[in-house]
């Protein structure tokens, strides 16, 4: 690569020296514009509840979630994730309330396509915030997931979500054969412009807990390992990228990031596809708690990490730090 260094001679220091030097040879930048917000949506008016476990982050009826949005849209801040979280009262074996025209995210999808049109709306597309067992989909008598009866459902949920206002279905159930099922329902009800995010590579990791706080969602008996992936494999992450991609696929996403940093760079090589990472909730957690303390400079820690990210490949970064993160690359 650099066959004639001569360490007697060449100094790398030399391009360290000063703020402007090191402008100039930068070769990654962070901006809002990498950045995707997800929010937490409940029924109600003018709630925001603090999650506890991860501060700064709310629950937010819709008309709080709008003002939200139009906070991350001022920042420069281009798109949105949304999840629903509901009542118990709403759920069911099947998870019927996620694909309800008139559910949380599909009310949050009309609002902020009306109030803040110019926000690319994505929406989480899983059944484990509205299951009362906490799957992400249906069970058999084996209580194992039934994926034929989850990807009738998700093709339900596709629709429902297209109908609403999103431009990006985001499935994240880890079922085999979902993108294809998506893509298929979406061209076939008259929405071929809706783009298909798949979580194509995302671990069964102890980094979720405080989402599953957040969306109420945590599985009431057993774990996800049969369907998310073992933490321990890289190989198979390219199998499950190229059935993505084969499916039809349209941005794929890495997640957990931060301890899956050579999974994004994996996925940059391998495709020219854009790059989600999910920056997930524990990953927020951890800085927060440490920053609270005094331990770190969340500022810095953050910046750090985002960069980082970006540095290892992904397009596109999905993160709770999003609006400070914005406010800190603006100031
Ligand atoms: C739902 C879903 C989860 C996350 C995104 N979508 C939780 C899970 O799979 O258990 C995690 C996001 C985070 O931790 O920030 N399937
Ligand atoms: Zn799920």
């Amino acid at each position: 690569m650099n066959p004639i260094l001569n360490p007697r001679v060449h100094s790398p220091r030399r391009l360290r020296r000063g703020a402007s030097l090191r402008a100039l040879v930068r070769e990654h930048q962070l901006s809002p514009a990498d950045f995707i917000l997800p929010l937490f949506v409940v029924a109600g008016e003018g709630l925001r509840t603090e999650v506890s476990s991860m501060p700064g982050v709310y629950q937010t009826s819709v008309d709080e979630t709008v003002k939200i949005a139009r906070e991350a849209a001022d920042l420069g801040i281009p798109g949105l994730m949304l999840f629903g979280v509901v009542d118990s009262c709403h759920k069911d074996a099947a998870g019927s309330r996620a694909w309800d025209p008139e559910g949380e995210v599909q009310q949050a999808l009309r609002a902020i396509r009306r109030e803040v049109p110019q926000l690319v709306l994505m929406a989480d597309a899983c059944f484990c915030e509205y299951t009362e067992h906490g799957h992400c989909g249906v069970l058999d008598q084996h209580q194992d997931r039934d994926e034929a009866a989850t990807l009738d459902n998700l093709q339900r949920l596709a629709i429902s979500y297209a109908e609403a206002g999103a431009d990006v279905v985001a499935p994240s159930g880890m079922v085999d054969g979902m993108v294809a099922a998506i893509r298929e329902a979406l061209d076939a009800s008259a929405h071929p412009g809706v783009a298909v995010m798949s979580y194509a590579i995302k671990y069964a990791s102890a980094y979720y807990g405080p989402f599953r706080d957040a969306a109420d969602s945590a599985p009431q008996f057993g774990d996800r390992k049969s369907y998310q992936m073992d933490p321990a494999n890289r190989r198979e992450a390219m199998r499950e990228l190229a059935l993505d991609l084969a499916e039809g696929a349209d941005i794929v996403m890495v997640k957990p990031a931060l301890a899956y940093m050579d999974l994004i760079r994996d996925v940059r090589e391998r495709t020219d596809t854009p790059v989600a990472a999910y920056n997930v909730s524990g990953e927020y957690s951890m800085v927060k708690a440490a920053a609270r303390n005094g331990w770190i400079d969340e500022r810095a820690v953050v910046l750090e990490t985002l960069l980082g990210f970006k540095r290892a490949g992904a397009d596109m970064i999905l993160t709770y730090h999003a609006l400070d993160a914005a406010r800190w690359l603006q100031a």
